[in-house]
């Protein structure tokens, strides 16, 4: 019998975030608020960005109630200037920052031929920009001070499939969201920095509520569309990703970097 690794021996281990900071945007809607509590009850400080000053509120109080420690920001990452005003918040109050999980993101649908220029970019502004600035921000602070930092990015089956409900500009951020993920994961490899997206089909957030409401005939629809594609034959819950979440933002996932994880009830199998 070979010998047993402490990790073996406990592998829950692997997923310990107790005393890390992770920075969270968008952590007033439902994929940064789920990430935010589920991390603050695992011991992980938060800093939780996002503009709308009442739901963010009541995201940082829910994180509190199951017992993490959350401070407000009251900004999205629209600017390079506001992305480190977040990374500013987690050092003076947690004195670091190791995590980073991107929860801010839009959608704004329209067919290209009567698509405005400035709806596209928008689009690609929330998706692909903000994203950008955070890593600008995050991953300086990390080479700098030798953190072996941990980023994910909320990209979407999206990134990979088309639509026909007009995403010229959402599947193109998406698949940047991709990209982007996978040339920050090779140039950061050589800092032990890891970075991953999580592609979802559908969950229910405020942008999707109406797909899951029994009386709305147009969610009925779309609901119906969705659910012949999705094998598991269900929508998603924010629950259902936080496996994944949690195993991108602890040591669980050390040796994984670079890489869109789909979790879409088997959509992409399809
Ligand atoms: N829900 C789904 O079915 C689904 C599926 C695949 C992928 N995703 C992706 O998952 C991520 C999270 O989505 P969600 O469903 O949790 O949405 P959500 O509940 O609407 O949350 C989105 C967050 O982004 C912020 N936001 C809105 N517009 C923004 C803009 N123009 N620039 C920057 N931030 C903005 C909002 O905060 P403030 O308004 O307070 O700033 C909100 O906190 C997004 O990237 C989305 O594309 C979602």
């Amino acid at each position: 019998m070979g010998e047993i690794s402490d990790t073996l021996r406990n592998p829950l281990s692997m997923f310990d975030v107790k005393g890390k900071t992770a920075v969270v945007t968008g952590a007033s809607g439902a994929f940064g608020r789920g990430v935010s509590i589920a991390l603050g009850a695992l011991g992980a400080n938060v800093v939780m960005a996002s503009g709308t000053r009442e739901d963010l509120d009541e995201a940082v109080a829910d994180v509190k109630d199951v017992g993490g420690n959350a401070i407000p920001v009251y900004r999205r990452p629209d600017t390079l200037e506001d992305a480190e005003a977040m990374l500013k918040a987690a050092l003076d109050e947690f004195g670091g920052a190791d995590l980073l999980a991107i929860g801010s993101g839009y959608n704004k649908a329209g067919f290209i031929h009567e698509l405005d220029y400035e709806t596209w970019q928008a689009v690609m502004d929330a998706n692909v920009r903000g994203n950008w600035f955070m890593a600008k921000a995050l991953g300086t602070y990390w080479i700098e001070n030798e953190v072996k930092g941990k980023m994910v990015m909320m990209s979407s089956v999206r990134g990979r499939h088309g639509n026909i409900s007009g995403y010229t500009g959402y599947c193109t951020s998406k698949g940047a969201t991709d990209s982007l993920t996978r040339v920050l994961a090779t140039e950061w490899s050589k800092y032990g920095i890891t970075v991953n997206a999580i592609a979802p089909t559908v969950f229910r957030s405020k942008l999707t509520a109406w797909m899951y409401d029994e009386e709305d005939e147009l969610g009925q629809a779309t609901r119906a569309r969705s659910l012949s594609r999705i094998p598991l034959g269900r929508l998603a819950e924010v629950e259902d990703l936080m496996g994944m979440a949690l195993y991108l933002l602890s040591p669980a996932s050390d040796f994984c970097t670079g890489q869109v994880m789909y979790v879409d009830g088997g959509f992409t199998a399809g």
